[in-house]
């Protein structure tokens, strides 16, 4: 039997509660276990923490990197840092929002970060944690089409 969202949450928090600055690893272990941190566990981790949900909710927005939806199919991360903008990456980002907007929308997400530590090598990107350099619009496209075909 598999267990519950709140179940595993309360098994994560369990185990890190007792640690120090526990939050943010705890925030980590959920969104791997589940994806993302579902909406109602917040209550539950303020509670096990003694924090407010309000901080709890602001550290979740606070960094990109935590989402409160199950993830989409694929999230598309275009770097948007110094290195990657003196290459370009604004009119990538301008030409995959383009892009996109003519696909299936709920299949990707795209979010922009700032250095992927591929800076000799910008623009850079990530699909899905892969990452890419040089990328230029018709590298994305290519890209992009690749995932659709799923080779
Ligand atoms: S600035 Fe884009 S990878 Fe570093």
């Amino acid at each position: 039997m598999s267990l519950s969202h709140s179940e595993q949450v309360a098994a994560i928090l369990a185990a890190q509660r007792d640690r120090p600055g526990a939050l943010l690893p705890i925030l980590h272990d959920i969104q791997d276990a589940l994806g993302h941190i579902p909406p109602d566990a917040v209550a539950q981790i303020a509670n096990a923490l003694n924090l407010s949900r309000a901080e709890v909710h602001g550290v979740i927005t606070f960094y990109h990197h935590f989402r409160t939806t199950p993830p989409t199919r694929h999230t598309i991360q275009i770097c948007c840092a110094e290195a990657c903008q003196s290459m370009g990456s604004e009119r990538l980002v301008q030409h995959a929002e383009k892009k996109l907007t003519h696909r299936e929308q709920s299949e990707y997400e795209l979010h922009p970060v700032y250095c992927l530590g591929l800076c000799a090598t910008s623009p850079a990107m990530m699909i899905d944690g892969q990452s890419h350099a040089r990328v230029t619009p018709e590298k994305f496209d290519k890209l992009i089409q690749k995932l659709g075909s799923g080779t």
